[in-house]
């Protein structure tokens, strides 16, 4: 790509819709109980669904008592691996990138605790769960292998979604040999699992051959094709709902066995069938992220520039799938060293297999990164933000390219002005509050790459002088339906009130994935280019239209905006959509539209948001409690369509990072291999109290590479840094170094 591009995003008007921080369009909804959730769904006739699950982790189940189950009362059916009809493709196969093996009844294995092992339908839920327990299985049971150091370890051939395993930049040794410091360190992370407020809930109803489905899903079109593909009907015959979802980060990207299932069983029994996993189900069959051992190392001049990086990451999963974190990718793009090496390695445990969770390796590679690079700044005795910049990358380390735009300089000023941070001291130890507990400042930078995906639009203008906008996006809460509708309306130069907004159902234009950050980016490009074209095929209309007043102006020569077309150069010059369709006859025009990245943009420049995020703590001395007391980050994420939504996903990534350090571990007995706290009480993530004051700050970054709208994404950067920066003011506070996350009281006493 030429230096000379011209700037595409120059060339979009926006209007009066993008850059606003209009509320969520689906809050009032809401908030009053009126949005329907999958669950919220009783259709005529229906069925009540649970899943019995295994509580071994390894073995085979020898017997269920399905007559038992089948004498009580409410009871309709029990589907076991004996009666359970074949699915087209085997569940046991790979089937595509996004694919995952599942359960779903196919054999009498137990490959996890909370495996599906049967499913009992009933009249009731009552007497579905009822049924459940009385099936009363017998285990052949096989021990368990749990934790790092009892599973399998193997080489993985891809880690996260088809990346690379190993990558290697420069030359390691001479950067290890020309170290005048040399950090060594090692990090853990552990098992955490998504727990949407909403848990995987669907309703499945056949007529014929024909599916429709209510259910949550991050990539609607997509998994439409998937759900058909086990059926074996053809996509278009799967009509799949999912107008709001409680959550999804990454679990509900994926087909799992408990939504196969109950599809399953709705066309056995010819009759509607609803499932919803209680909470402790959500710990097994949906997808989680596996834990992490890193060993880095760090090798620095005098001065604390890297010379080399080292970073090693082993990850769990299952026994018989792969998901690999990959943690080790989080040192490729962030700061500048000559050599850079990176390693994953697999240790297969028997969980359930992890997938896709918020920021999938960023998440926990950042945890260990900048904690690692807090190690150094210590060792040479600089400040952690001196550190930084000393090591700030002006191009991609990992390929040599030069960012589409790079805002974490400024990220770093006025983040750290905000804070404070200035005047802190270099040693630990050294500051305390009124009440005497001991108060650190922690920091970490931030990053998550900006990707796109692929998705369709359409746009049609009414005669009424309004506009219908479609794509079947996913709305997971993060606000995508309202900064959707914000670019379509300024797309079409109407008032956002004028745009009916349709999405969330799988009939419509591919939306693409709500994913990897890349929403509102690929399906934002997809509606304006829509948008653009319903206006530019207007205004072709009126310009060759001598009963126009702009007759001959030219294509070039019209702009839209407040509903009308305007001549550029006379402003007494224009007409109303409304008008222009009236008079040639038309009801209506409809403008179609892509989103997506040429794969020759994406060679030319490296594509990141970045940011940086500062913490204080407050650390009880005698009772090690740890108290987050204040959290600044400040993002550079290119154009902000909603300040409003932005820093509300900030907010919720940065939350995130706080429970990551703090909080969050799926701990599995060692002996029977079930998760033992798989619920909300045991499983631990804030609550208000743990957030006492937080600020997100949307550093201007003018992108004029990443996508025609200069837009990047703000779903997951917000967790790195935030973890590292957490326990870095940890540090700070107490002295004492904790490689192990979630980092606990008794880290800190003793
Ligand atoms: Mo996500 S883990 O990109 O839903």
């Amino acid at each position: 790509m030429p230096d000379t591009i011209p700037f595409p995003s120059a060339q979009v008007r926006f209007g009066s819709s993008s850059g606003q921080p209009l509320t969520r369009r689906d809050g009032f909804l809401k908030v009053t109980g009126a949005a329907t959730f999958a669950a919220d769904n009783h259709p005529e006739n229906l069925l009540h669904a649970v899943v019995a699950v295994s509580t071994i982790a390894r073995g085979r189940v020898v017997s269920l008592d399905v007559e038992a189950a089948k004498a009580h009362p409410g009871v309709v059916e029990v589907i076991t691996p004996a009666n359970c009809p074949p699915l087209a493709l085997d569940p046991d196969e790979k089937h595509g990138l996004f694919g995952f093996r599942f359960d779903a009844l196919q054999n009498d294995r137990v490959r996890y605790a909370k495996q599906p092992i049967a499913l009992v339908l009933a009249e009731t839920l009552e007497a579905a769960t009822e049924g459940t327990r009385l099936l009363a299985p017998v285990y052949e049971t096989e021990p368990a292998r749990i934790g790092f150091d009892n599973g399998e370890p193997y080489a993985p051939a891809t880690v996260g979604v088809g990346g690379a395993p190993d990558f290697d930049r420069g030359d390691l040794a001479a950067g290890l040999a020309a170290a005048a410091h040399l950090v060594d360190t090692e990090y853990e992370t552990p098992a955490q699992y998504h727990n949407a407020m909403e848990p995987h809930a669907i309703v499945a109803e056949w007529d014929g051959d024909t599916l429709t489905i209510d259910t949550p899903n991050q990539a609607i079109v997509l998994s439409r094709a998937a759900y058909a593909a086990f059926f074996g009907i053809p996509p278009e015959n799967v009509y799949l709902r999912s107008p709001f979802l409680g959550g999804g980060f990454g679990s509900k990207a994926i087909l799992a066995g408990p939504q196969i299932l109950c599809i399953r069983a709705a066309r056995m029994l010819q009759r509607p069938v609803k499932l919803a996993l209680p909470r402790d189900q959500m710990f097994g069959p949906v997808g989680h992220r596996g834990a992490t051992r890193q060993r880095l190392r760090l090798a620095t001049d005098a001065e604390g520039r890297l010379t080399a990086l080292e970073h090693h990451a082993v990850a769990t999963t299952s026994s018989f799938d792969e998901f690999i974190e990959p943690a080790a990718n989080a040192s490729h793009n962030l700061y500048a060293s000559p050599a850079i090496s990176t390693r994953h390695g697999a240790v297969r445990v028997d969980t359930g297999t992890p997938g896709p969770m918020r920021a999938p390796g960023e998440a926990s590679g950042s945890a260990a990164l900048e904690c690692a690079l807090d190690e150094a700044a210590a060792a040479i005795g600089i400040d952690p933000l001196e550190m930084r910049l000393r090591n700030y990358a002006e191009t991609d380390p990992a390929t040599g390219r030069p960012f589409s735009a790079k805002a974490l300089r400024e990220c770093y000023a006025q983040g750290a002005e905000r804070f404070g941070w200035a005047g802190r001291p270099l040693a630990p130890r050294q500051m305390t509050d009124d009440a005497g507990r001991l108060v650190g400042w922690g920091m970490g930078s931030a990053l998550f790459p900006a990707p796109m995906f692929q998705a369709e639009a359409r746009a049609t203008l009414r005669a009424d002088g309004t506009a219908l906008v479609e794509t079947a996006a996913a709305d997971m809460g993060q606000g995508a339906w309202t900064a959707l509708a914000q670019i379509a309306a300024d797309s079409l130069g109407l008032d956002i009130e004028q745009v009916e907004f349709r999405s969330g159902t799988s009939d419509l234009p591919d939306g693409g994935v709500a994913g990897g950050s890349g929403h509102t980016a690929t399906a934002g490009s997809a509606l304006h280019n829509a948008g653009t074209d319903a206006i530019a095929k207007l205004a072709e209309i009126a310009v060759n239209d001598p009963a126009s007043p702009l007759f001959g102006a030219g294509n070039a020569g019209v702009e839209a905006r407040e509903g009308r077309l305007w001549h550029r150069e006379d402003e007494t010059r224009s007409e109303g959509y409304g008008d222009i369709l009236a008079r040639s006859g038309m009801e209506s025009l409809e403008g179609s539209g892509t989103g997506g990245r040429d794969p020759a943009d994406a060679e030319a420049r490296a594509m990141f948001s970045h940011g940086a995020v500062f913490a204080e703590v407050k650390v009880d001395p005698d009772l090690g409690q740890v108290l987050v007391t204040r959290l600044v980050g400040a993002f550079a994420a290119g154009r902000i369509i909603n300040p409003k939504l932005a820093r509300s996903q900030l907010y919720g990534g940065m939350i995130w990072g706080l429970s990551f350090a703090l909080h969050e571990e799926a701990i599995h007995d060692r002996r029977t291999g079930r998760p033992v706290n798989a619920d909300l009480a045991g499983y631990h993530i804030p609550v208000h109290a743990d957030i006492p004051a937080m600020e997100a700050l949307l550093i201007d970054e003018d992108d004029r590479y990443v996508n025609v709208l200069g837009i990047k994404g703000v779903g997951e950067i917000g967790i790195t840094g935030t973890v590292g920066a957490i326990a870095n003011a940890i540090w700070h506070a107490t002295g004492v170094r904790v490689r192990r996350y979630p980092i606990r009281i008794e880290d800190l006493i003793g």
